[in-house]
């Protein structure tokens, strides 16, 4: 059983060929077998139709229609430009020069019943870097946020993308599933597609949360948002200010649970334990809690207050 289970989660892939970049997979992705006998997968970087031979990409290729994702675009931001002078070489004048540090970017959304067979593949390359289960077959209830830089052949390349439930303000999840193509990680585009998650949510009037379970990178960059987010909160607020969770969670559109989990992680407020009669001792921090409320109960009660004190 141990040994099917194995195979079962094995790596189909191992090389994905996404257009310039050859990306190593980390995970098992449900490709149809005939498509991944090679380990190794040709996809198109624009409608993200999956080939097993290279030859099939190309041809392909000559006919894709698309140039962006198959849904509105919502969002852009201009290419971030910056001036350099160029020193004369062999007794050439001085001159400057224009270098692209960022491309222009813009968030698609996709519109999982418009666009199902884009939205369902989009689910499979994410399955390639991701470890728990992700939704391909109905993607008719979820919307996608691909995010896309624009190449200077002005054509736009999906770079992340997160997807979220059309139902998500019921279930307080404006998130189902976040990726960042490993090409492109580390660059900042996680942080932006969580923060756009949020203005989503903001704009809707409620409060969000992700879906669980969180990946270790999951964990790491919404730990790393939510810490930013609520530290420029408190850092707003004048010295001796009262502040419950649930008026924190309601200026920063996190849910309150995340909220705690950040505060707790600071040791800005302790959970009480089962039985413990005494009030915990409150942790001296840039932020100080009230005594009389450091606490929260085992259920995060939202009503623990935090009185801000000297921040740094
Ligand atoms: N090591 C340490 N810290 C990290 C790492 C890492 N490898 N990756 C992200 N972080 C933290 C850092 O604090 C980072 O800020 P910094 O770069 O200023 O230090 C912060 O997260 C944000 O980093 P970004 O560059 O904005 O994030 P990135 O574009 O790399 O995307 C993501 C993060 C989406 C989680 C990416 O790692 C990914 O796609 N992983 C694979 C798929 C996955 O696990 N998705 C989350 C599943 S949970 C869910 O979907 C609800
Ligand atoms: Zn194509």
């Amino acid at each position: 059983d141990v040994a099917a289970a194995i195979v079962k989660n094995a790596k189909n892939v191992d090389v994905l060929q996404l257009g310039a970049f050859e990306v190593d997979c980390w995970y098992r992705a449900p490709y149809p077998d005939e498509f991944t006998s090679d380990n190794r997968l040709f996809v198109c970087e624009f409608c993200l139709k999956y080939c097993k031979r290279r030859k099939t990409l190309v041809k392909h290729k000559k006919c894709c229609p698309l140039t962006h994702p198959p849904g509105n675009e919502i969002y852009r931001h201009p290419a971030e430009i910056e001036k350099r002078t160029m020193r004369g070489e062999n007794g050439e004048e001085e001159r400057e020069i224009e270098e692209i540090v960022r491309p222009e970017l813009s968030v698609f959304e996709v519109d999982g019943a418009r666009a199902a067979t884009y939205c369902q593949n989009l689910c499979l390359l994410a399955k390639l870097f991701l470890d728990h289960k992700t939704l391909y077959h109905d993607v008719s209830q979820m919307l996608f946020y691909a995010l896309c830089e624009k190449g200077e052949d002005e054509k736009h390349r999906v770079v992340g993308y997160f997807s979220k439930d059309k139902n998500g303000s019921q279930t307080g999840h404006n998130l189902a599933c976040i990726l960042t193509l490993p090409p492109y990680q580390r660059k900042g585009y996680g942080r932006f597609l969580i923060a756009f998650s949020y203005e989503l949510t903001k704009r809707e009037s409620w409060v969000g949360t992700p879906e669980k379970p969180l990946s270790d990178l999951g964990l790491m960059s919404y730990s790393a948002y939510w810490g930013d987010v609520i530290s420029e909160l408190l850092k707003s607020l004048e010295i001796g200010t009262v502040i419950t969770l649930s008026k924190i969670s309601k200026l920063t559109h996190l849910a309150t649970q995340d909220v705690i989990l950040v505060l707790e992680q600071a040791q800005i407020l302790k959970r009480k334990s089962k039985g413990d009669g005494q009030q915990q001792q409150q942790q001296q921090g840039t932020v100080t809690t009230d005594a009389t409320t450091t606490t929260t109960n085992a259920n995060g009660n939202d009503s623990a207050n935090v009185v801000i004190g000297q921040v740094v």
